[in-house]
């Protein structure tokens, strides 16, 4: 963060000094939440959370190296009271990047695949000039701020990841922190429930192209209809990508190897270059060429972003994370998150993998995908009804609200595939354990709050 006295602080964010606090004090580093993590110089947000009370362990924090706290109450720790910690966060960071006019400011959403393109975006930029981006998937209230903080003098790019939970929220994030590259990915149905429609989601996440400045730069998916459209609500230029022709950053001969990683040959201005991801699955190719149509916006050359991309690592666990158990057996851990579409993409994954290891047997393990409303029923019969189709061995539906999947998987069946219900991931690794045979691949997916991750880890605690 760009140094700031306790006193310049607490008049950012309208608080009080604690009693006994210097207003001369400096800080010369990010926020932070967590106080077993430290950041030397940092600022310490206290939160009164429902399982802890930050402002217990302030002087801990303090005494570890922060220079201050940042709460709601005086606890008789050096640092700047507010009454909402969340909103003198934002404040905070609002001012930060006012005072910081060389940082460019790129913010990314979509239905599916922010952290990824996140991730690959920040790393390729990163070897052209300073940059900060979103840690895993910090995309709200909080996590810009923190974000945000993160920045500093040399910091050239800063890349924000934007989730919505509604119209009206990207609107917000983006008067915290405006953007000047905006970056939709694709509209897809996830968090449906929540939105009520494609057509709001669109509205949602369109907000953010409508944040930017007249001299800013909207990127937008060429192959996603409801995402060019977007192109008529700002009046930045708009750059395009995407696997169509009319693309202006373009991905044409796309590949998949043993390993499920995609390559692609990218071309930009008619210049080519190919590459290969170091991300499992098909659909990274979009998010490649997304964050590939940023950084030409931002001055890198086809080359060079072509180099930049094959070497930018999946930095965010628990998305297509493959590893090669020491028995033979492959682990593909997607467990952080579910929606149609993903899913799709994952089972995609799969039976590519599948097709490259046929010593083995496939076998999907599958969880509820949340948040879909009216049309989950429906959704989750789908993805059984796909597994089938993609000649998947096994397909394990894990928890009472994943029934539907196993209904659809069974419904087709056909030679030698399987579907069965376990109540919960205790049970699926249980049975896991019992069938899992050398060679065998396993792809471990749901929503979140299933709590699949458990599965996986099991299985990769497992490789002896
Ligand atoms: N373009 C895409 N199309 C379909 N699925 C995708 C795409 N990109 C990533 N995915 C899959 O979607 C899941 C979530 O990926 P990721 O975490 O990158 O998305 P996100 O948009 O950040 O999600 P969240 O809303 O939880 O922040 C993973 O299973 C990933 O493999
Ligand atoms: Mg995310």
């Amino acid at each position: 963060m760009i140094a700031l006295t306790l006193g310049e602080l607490a008049g950012i964010v309208d608080g009080e000094l604690a009693a006994g606090t210097d207003p001369a004090a400096t800080v010369t580093g990010p926020a932070f939440i967590d106080s077993r993590r430290v950041v030397p110089g940092g600022l310490f947000a206290a939160f009164d959370g429902a399982n802890a009370d930050g402002h217990e362990f302030a002087a801990e924090a303090v005494a570890a190296g922060a220079a201050a706290m940042l709460g709601s109450r005086d606890v008789g720790v050096p640092g700047v009271i507010a009454p909402d910690v969340e909103a003198a966060l934002g404040k905070l960071a609002h001012e930060v990047l006012r005072r910081l006019p060389d940082l460019t400011v790129i913010a990314l959403t979509g239905s599916s695949g922010k952290t990824s393109a996140k991730d690959l975006l920040g790393q390729t930029l990163a070897t052209h000039a300073p940059t900060v981006f979103t840690e895993g998937s910090l995309n709200n209230d909080l996590g810009l701020p923190l974000t945000v903080l993160r920045a500093e003098e040399g910091t050239r790019f800063l890349v924000l990841e934007m989730g919505s939970r509604g119209v009206g929220h990207i609107k917000q994030l983006c008067e915290l922190a405006p953007p000047k590259v905006g970056l939709v990915l694709n509209i897809g149905t996830a968090h449906m429930g929540e939105f009520g429609s494609r057509e709001l989601t669109a509205i949602a996440k369109g907000e953010l192209i409508e944040a930017l400045p007249k001299d800013g730069l909207a990127v937008l998916n060429a192959d996603d209809p409801i995402v060019a459209k977007m192109a008529q609500r700002t009046d930045a230029p708009v750059l395009s990508f995407g696997e169509s022709p009319s693309a202006r950053v373009r991905g044409t001969g796309i590949s998949v190897d043993d390993e499920g990683r995609a390559g692609f040959t990218l071309s930009a201005d008619g210049v080519e270059a190919p590459v290969t991801l170091r991300f499992v699955g098909e659909h990274h190719v979009s998010n490649a060429l997304a964050a590939a149509a940023v950084c030409t916006g931002m001055g890198m050359t086809v080359p060079a972003i072509a180099a930049g991309l094959a070497e930018a690592e999946p930095l965010s666990g628990g998305r297509m994370s493959v590893t090669h158990r020491s028995d033979g057996v492959i682990v593909i851990d997607d467990a952080y998150n579910a929606n149609p579409e993903s899913m799709r993409a994952g089972l995609k994954a799969l039976a590519t993998l599948a097709r490259a290891h046929p010593e083995g047997r496939s076998w999907a393990v599958l969880g509820l995908m949340a948040e879909l409303g009216e049309s989950s029923n429906e959704a989750h019969d789908a993805i059984g009804r796909l597994a089938v189709r993609l000649r998947v061995d096994r397909v394990l539906a894990v928890g009472p609200e994943a029934r539907m999947i196993h209904a659809g998987a069974s419904h087709e069946g056909s030679g030698g595939q399987e579907s069965a219900t376990v109540a919960d991931p205790d049970e699926a690794i249980a049975v896991l354990r019992a069938q899992l045979r050398p060679g065998d691949l396993v792809l471990v997916k749901a929503s979140n709050s299933v709590g699949l991750r458990r599965v996986a880890r099991a299985l990769l605690e497992d490789a002896r």
